[in-house]
């Protein structure tokens, strides 16, 4: 008998405010066409003055606690990939457990941008694995409108805000769901090709996001499709096995290239990028949610998941649902 980590529940949350391509274009010097050709994104969701990283994603985890039939105070740990937390300390992790009502049980966050929600998944089934934990609460919640340069075109209309959760929960059986393997990656020496650059540590906070978007996407198309191949070949697994393919959603011109190689049709792809922008590590369990509610990934479906973030960091998670 095998323990594994099973995805059992998704939960999303977004802001109701839905900023359009044309709304930016009132604002600075861009439009629609500019941003839907190069990125493929037509609209994100923006914060209100209410919304937060730790608000976020208390209801995005509760609408995953929902969906899997599991009460809070069966939750042992909460893990949140952030780069945009309330505050320094508590973590928005704990700050979460609080908000559930969770008595019990341990929480932190993981810092690792737009790949943070890899990060997050394989801490989390380690943690499971090794028996520490049964059921955890994997998180990405991120509130990018707060760290944007308002006046960069180059990096304000690529992102959104919002927040995605998975309960992860273990299962003894045959080892025939659940997640298959995680692969993470990072490389400081391009850390500052996209970087924040300030924090509470800083005479400069909070910071702005910058980025050298070409440098970026280079780097992402490259590195995205090695880890996909990485992540296939350590399960023994081939491109004819995946059935979704849900990358993190930074610009549906990487997602298509990763998808070429994959030889795997655009069909086949979870794609919210030009609804949502690129939400950082939410966008990954707010595609998942989407997809597993609406029917498209189904019990027994396998799932490769990937995502490259400041760092850089990048890597990929391949579950059996
Ligand atoms: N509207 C209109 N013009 C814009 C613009 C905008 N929002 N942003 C930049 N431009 C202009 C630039 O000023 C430049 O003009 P110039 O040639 O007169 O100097 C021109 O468009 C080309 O800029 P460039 O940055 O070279 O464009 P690009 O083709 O590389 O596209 C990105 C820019 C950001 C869309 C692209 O590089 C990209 O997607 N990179 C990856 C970013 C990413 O996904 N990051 C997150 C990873 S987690």
């Amino acid at each position: 008998m095998t323990t594994r980590s099973a995805m059992v529940g998704f939960g999303g949350y977004l802001p109701e405010r839905v900023v359009t391509n044309d709304e930016l274009s009132e604002r600075f010097d861009t439009s629609d066409e500019w941003i839907r050709a190069r990125t493929g994104i037509r609209q994100r969701h923006i914060a209100s003055e209410q919304d937060t990283a730790v608000s976020m994603a208390t209801r995005a985890a509760e609408r995953a606690l929902t969906f899997a039939g599991i009460a809070p105070k069966d939750v042992d740990a909460v893990i949140v990939a952030t780069a945009t937390p309330d505050q320094a300390f508590p973590s928005t992790a704990v700050r979460v457990l609080h908000q559930l009502g969770v008595a019990h049980g341990f929480g932190f966050d993981v810092s690792a941008a737009c790949c943070g929600f890899i990060y997050a998944l394989s801490s989390a089934d380690a943690f499971i694995r090794s028996g520490q934990a049964r059921t955890i609460l994997v998180i990405g919640s991120e509130v990018y409108s707060r760290i944007l340069d308002w006046s960069d075109r180059g990096t304000a209309v690529l992102f959104g805000d919002g927040a995605g959760a998975v309960v992860l929960r273990a299962t003894d059986g045959d080892g025939s769901t659940g997640l298959i393997g995680t692969h993470l990656h990072a490389d400081g020496s391009t850390g500052d090709l996209l970087y924040v650059d300030g924090a509470v540590g800083r005479r400069e906070h909070p910071g702005h996001l910058r980025m050298s978007g070409r440098d970026v996407f280079r780097h992402a198309v490259a590195k995205l499709s090695s880890s996909v191949d990485e992540a296939l070949d350590s399960a023994g697994l081939t491109y004819a096995d995946v059935s979704w393919l849900v990358p993190h959603q930074a610009n549906i011109r990487i997602i298509e290239a990763v998808a070429r190689k994959l030889q795997m049709p655009i069909e086949r792809v979870v794609v919210t990028v030009e609804r949502h922008a690129n939400t950082s590590a939410a966008s990954i369990p707010l595609a998942l949610d989407e997809a597993v509610r609406d029917g498209r990934i189904q019990r027994g479906d396998l799932v490769l998941m990937e995502a490259l973030g400041g760092g850089l960091t990048w890597g990929s998670a391949l579950a059996r649902i």
